[in-house]
C-alpha cells in the first residue's frame, strides 16, 4: 500500500497537483493543479454535470460570485454556527482542531460535541500541547474569511464557505425565469473557502477548494422523484448506519429497508442515484464506497437527514467526499427573514403558499480527485513504475499515438495523420520521443488508457497496434476502423 506522501510526490512529479506559491515556501491549505490534474478535474466535473443535471429536465447550472453579502451568512446561520473547535496552547501558540486532535489520540471519531465536552475529554485523557506539554484550552473559531471591500467606508463581504448559498439567494429569480416549476434543481461547481485550523492531508483539507453541489427545491407535499421510488426499492445500498458503528460494519440494505428504518423515499431514491454515479460512472469498486449516517449531534446545523458519502482511501481509511443533505426550508426561510423578500411559491390549483424545501447533493471536487488518484495508483512490481488505472471517462488522456520510430518520415506522417483524426473525437496525446517502451511507461504513469503505435507494417497493412494500459495486451486494428473501436472502448 502506498502512503499519502508517496502519492503527493507522484502528483507533483507528473503535474497533477502541488503546493501553491511553492517558490515562496508554499501557503498552508492551498494547492495548484498542473496540466494533468486540471484535465482530470475538468473531466470529473463534466461527468458530474452530465449525470446529475441529467436526472431532471428542470435541473440547471448557474455560476455566481464567490464573495457574498454579509447578510447572506447571517440568514444561513453561518455567521453564528459555522465554527470549529480549536485547542490552543497559550504558552507556545500551538493550535489544532480539537475534534481531530482527540480523534487521533483516542482512535475514534469525536464530532459534534460542545466546547466544554472537548475540554473535558482533553483533561480526562491528560492531553497536553504536543510542542511544549502545556495546557490546551478549547474555544470556537468561525471558519469564514471576511473580505474588506472598497476604500474609505469599507463594506465587509465574505468568501463563501459553501457554494450552496448562491443558489438559495438566486432561487426566487430562477424559479420565476424557469416558469415556476418544482422540483427545480440549481447546480453549481465553484470555489469555497474555509479558514481551516489545521489544513492537512494534501488536498483533502484545504482552505480553498472546489465543490460541485446540486440544490433541489421542492414542494414538501410532493417530493422529487416520489413516483420513481418503486423502480429502485429492491436495489441495494452500501450503508453504515449509527447502529453499525460499534462493529464498524458496512451493511448492504435495500432501498425499502432504509425507508422502513425511517428515511423518506425521496431521500433514499437520491442515495441510489448517487451510488449509481460512483459504481457505474466513476467505476469505484463497491467495497471502497459507503453511505455513513450521521447522528443528531454530528450532522450539520442545517440538516434534518445527513449521510456522508465516504471512500476508503489507502492511508486515511474511510474519508468523507460528499454528503446528501435534507436541509428542509432552513435556508430559504432564513433568507426570507433577513432579506424581507418572500421566498414563498404558490400552488396555483389550490392557492396554497409554501416555502420550498431543499435536498442538497454535495460533492467536494478536490477530495474526489484525490480519491480517484489514490484508488488508481499502483506501484507495479512487474513494470517497476507507477501505473495509474484511472477510469476512461476521467483520465486526462484517453489515448496516445506513437510513431514507432522518428527517423522514418512515412511512419511519422502516418502517425500524425492518425493523431490529427483521433484528437477531434478523444482526448489524445502525440509522443514521438524515446523508445516505445519508455513511452508506454510514461503513458501508464499518466493514466493513458490506450496507446496506439504506428509501425513499419502499418505502411503496408494500414493497421496499428492498440495497447491496453491495464492488461498491456495488444491488438491490431485497421486504421479505417480505429475511431469506431475506440468509441466502443470509451463507452
Ligand atoms: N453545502 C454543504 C457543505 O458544504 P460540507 O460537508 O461542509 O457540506 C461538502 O462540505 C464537501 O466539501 C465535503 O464532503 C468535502 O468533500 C468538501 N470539503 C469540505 N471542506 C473541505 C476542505 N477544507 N478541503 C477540501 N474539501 C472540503
Amino acid at each position: 500500500m502506498h502512503t499519502s506522501l508517496e502519492l503527493a510526490a507522484f502528483c507533483k512529479k507528473k503535474g497533477f497537483m502541488y503546493p501553491s506559491s511553492e517558490i515562496y515556501g508554499g501557503l498552508s491549505g492551498f494547492y495548484d493543479y498542473g496540466h494533468l490534474g486540471t484535465k482530470l478535474k475538468h473531466n470529473f466535473e463534466h461527468l458530474w454535470r452530465s449525470f446529475f443535471l441529467g436526472l431532471n429536465d428542470n435541473f440547471h447550472e448557474i455560476e455566481t460570485a464567490n464573495i457574498a453579502h454579509e447578510n447572506v451568512f447571517k440568514a444561513s446561520g453561518h455567521l453564528q454556527n459555522f465554527t470549529d473547535p480549536v485547542a490552543s496552547c497559550k504558552k507556545c501558540g500551538f493550535h489544532v482542531r480539537a475534534d481531530h486532535f482527540l480523534a487521533e489520540h483516542l482512535k475514534r471519531r469525536v464530532e459534534g460535541k460542545t466546547t466544554d465536552e472537548y475540554q473535558e475529554l482533553i483533561t480526562q485523557n491528560k492531553l497536553g500541547c504536543p510542542q511544549c506539554k502545556s495546557v490546551l484550552t478549547v474555544s470556537v473559531l468561525n471558519m469564514m474569511f471576511p473580505v474588506k471591500l472598497g476604500v474609505g467606508k469599507v463594506q465587509t463581504g465574505y468568501l463563501r464557505p459553501e457554494t450552496a448559498q448562491s443558489p438559495y439567494v438566486n432561487f426566487k429569480l430562477q424559479y420565476e425565469l424557469l416558469r415556476k416549476k418544482l422540483p427545480l434543481g440549481l447546480a453549481l461547481i465553484g470555489r469555497a473557502y474555509r479558514n481551516e485550523i489545521s489544513p492537512r492531508n494534501f488536498t483533502l483539507r484545504q482552505r480553498e477548494f472546489v465543490q460541485a453541489e446540486l440544490q433541489i427545491f421542492f414542494d414538501p407535499q410532493h417530493p422529487p422523484s416520489e413516483s420513481d421510488f418503486a423502480l429502485v426499492k429492491d436495489q441495494k445500498l452500501k450503508t453504515t448506519l449509527i447502529l453499525d458503528r460499534e462493529q464498524n460494519k458496512v451493511v448492504e440494505r435495500t432501498a425499502q429497508q432504509l425507508v422502513d428504518s425511517g428515511l423518506p423515499e425521496f431521500y433514499v431514491y437520491h442515495l441510489i442515484k448517487i451510488q449509481e454515479f460512483y459504481f457505474q460512472h466513476l467505476k469505484i469498486s463497491p467495497e471502497k464506497f459507503r453511505f455513513y449516517q450521521l447522528s443528531d449531534q454530528e450532522k450539520a446545523f442545517y440538516n434534518k437527514y445527513h449521510f456522508d458519502l465516504e471512500i476508503d482511501l489507502a492511508e486515511h481509511g474511510w474519508t468523507e467526499v460528499g454528503g446528501l443533505h435534507y436541509r428542509t426550508d432552513h435556508d430559504l426561510s432564513g433568507h426570507q427573514k433577513i432579506s424581507q423578500q418572500s421566498m414563498e411559491v404558490l400552488e396555483e390549483a389550490t392557492g396554497r403558499k409554501f416555502i420550498p424545501h431543499v435536498l442538497e447533493l454535495s460533492f467536494g471536487v478536490d477530495r474526489h480527485i484525490y480519491a480517484l488518484l489514490d484508488l488508481s495508483y499502483e506501484m507495479s512490481k512487474e513494470r517497476e513504475y507507477v501505473v495509474l488505472h484511472l477510469p476512461a471517462k476521467v483520465t486526462p488522456y484517453f489515448c496516445a499515438v506513437f510513431p514507432l520510430v522518428k527517423n522514418k518520415p512515412e511512419i511519422v506522417a502516418l502517425g500524425e495523420q492518425v493523431y490529427q483524426d483521433l484528437k477531434q473525437h478523444f482526448s489524445c496525446l502525440y509522443d514521438e520521443t524515446a523508445a516505445v517502451g519508455r513511452r508506454y511507461a510514461r503513458a501508464d504513469e499518466q493514466g493513458i488508457k490506450y496507446c496506439i503505435t504506428v509501425d513499419f507494417d502499418s505502411l503496408q497493412d494500414h493497421a496499428v497496434t492498440i495497447r491496453d494500459r491495464d492488461s498491456t495486451q495488444q491488438e491490431r486494428v485497421k486504421i479505417s476502423q480505429l475511431k469506431e473501436k475506440l468509441a466502443l472502448l470509451f463507452s
